[in-house]
């Protein structure tokens, strides 16, 4: 967990003023110096003081040694007035709510294309009783990179529920459709134990994502569009999901599957937002001593309906207990059969 120090703001924005009006660099060095002492002694993740700002320790730390070490006034003078306009203007994106003049207090946040997760978060509502459910850090990460407070998300393939939690948690409006009726009432009380400090809503609907009128779900709450969607197909055939011939891992063909696929994109396109986002996680698949690239046939069945392609993360799969018993096996039979073993899945990232 980072320290978190309070400061109030008339103050710090006091400093900063008479910083700024220093007219040789020793001046300013000397003032940072005294107040770098001040900042490492603050008491941290307190309750919040009056003014209300708060920032992450050792980014102010930081901030301010790039003030003492610049070579010159101009420089100088340049962090300070961007210290200063962290703390009186928030900058967000279109799609976010990043403060980008806060922005090196997101280091949480990921920007790179390879995603290495050792361990799932099983905090709070997240269990691991469905198999099959990605880990809560692929929502977790992608809400808060392409979606607002009070934002609403689409996910068709809502399983476990792993989404809505997230959603939930973060104050996003979620709504989920999932074919197994088991499932979902079973993810609709994993999902409501979550607690929901936004108060948003979170609504699971049990039906086929390719017919399913979503407008109409939606339009029950009084909404047209949505702002992010978040689409975890079967795997093809990988996993049976046991709902029957509508569902994706009962496609007789690989073929089969896309069209299917396809039509729950064309659905959740129809409704999401103009310009906003969306995300497919899939893996790939081994069939008759063949690699089939299910990843890269979605995404290009995703594009052939004129979304924009933005990026394509690999995620490493996290070893589950079963997984790790047959590893040697395993290990012994690409030995064998010359072939790699899946060891990552595919996040593709779009935008409408
Ligand atoms: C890979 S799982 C999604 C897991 C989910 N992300 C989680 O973390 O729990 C795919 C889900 O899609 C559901 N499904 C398959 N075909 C469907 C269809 N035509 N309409 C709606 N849901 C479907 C399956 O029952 C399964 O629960």
């Amino acid at each position: 967990m980072h320290a978190y120090i309070h400061l109030d703001q008339e103050r710090f924005l006091d400093w900063l003023t008479a910083c700024l009006a220093e007219t040789d660099l020793a001046g300013i060095r000397e003032a940072v110096a005294l107040f770098q002492r001040e900042v490492k002694v603050l008491p941290v993740n307190g309750a919040e003081e009056g003014s209300g700002l708060s920032f992450r320790q050792d980014v102010l730390l930081e901030e301010l040694q790039q003030v003492a070490e610049s070579r010159t006034l101009r420089r100088a003078r340049y962090y300070l007035e961007r210290l200063r306009r962290s703390v009186v203007e928030v900058r967000t994106g279109e799609v976010n709510d990043i403060n980008l003049n806060r922005w090196k207090e997101y280091d949480d946040v990921l920007t790179d294309s390879l995603w290495l997760m050792e361990r799932r978060d099983t905090s709070g509502a997240h269990g691991a009783w469905y198999w099959g459910n990605f880990v809560p850090q692929i929502p977790h990460q992608l809400l808060l990179r392409y979606t607002r407070a009070g934002d609403w998300v689409l996910d068709p393939f809502v399983g476990s529920g792993t989404t809505l939690i997230e959603c939930r948690r973060l104050g996003r409006n979620g709504v989920g459709l999932e074919l197994n009726p088991e499932v979902a009432a079973r993810a609709t009380d994993a999902v409501m134990q979550e607690p929901n400090p936004m108060d948003v809503v979170t609504d699971i609907v049990v039906g086929d994502s390719t017919s399913l009128d979503f407008a109409a779900t939606l339009a029950g709450y009084g909404v047209e569009r949505v702002h992010f969607a978040l689409l975890h197909p079967p795997y093809h055939d990988i996993i049976n999901f046991d709902g029957g011939p509508r569902d994706l891992s009962n496609a007789p063909t690989v073929d089969d599957f896309l069209s299917q696929f396809s039509q729950v994109v064309a659905r959740t396109l129809a409704l999401l937002e103009p310009g906003r986002y969306f995300a497919v996680v899939i893996g790939d698949k081994y069939q008759a001593g063949a690699w089939i690239p299910l990843g890269f046939y979605t995404m290009q069945a995703v594009m052939a309906q004129g979304a924009t392609l933005k990026s394509i993360v690999v995620k490493n799969f996290e070893k589950t207990k079963a997984k790790r018993a047959q590893e040697a096996l395993w290990r012994y039979r690409a030995l064998v059969g010359g072939f790699y073993l899946f060891k990552h899945e595919y996040i593709f990232l779009f935008q409408a």
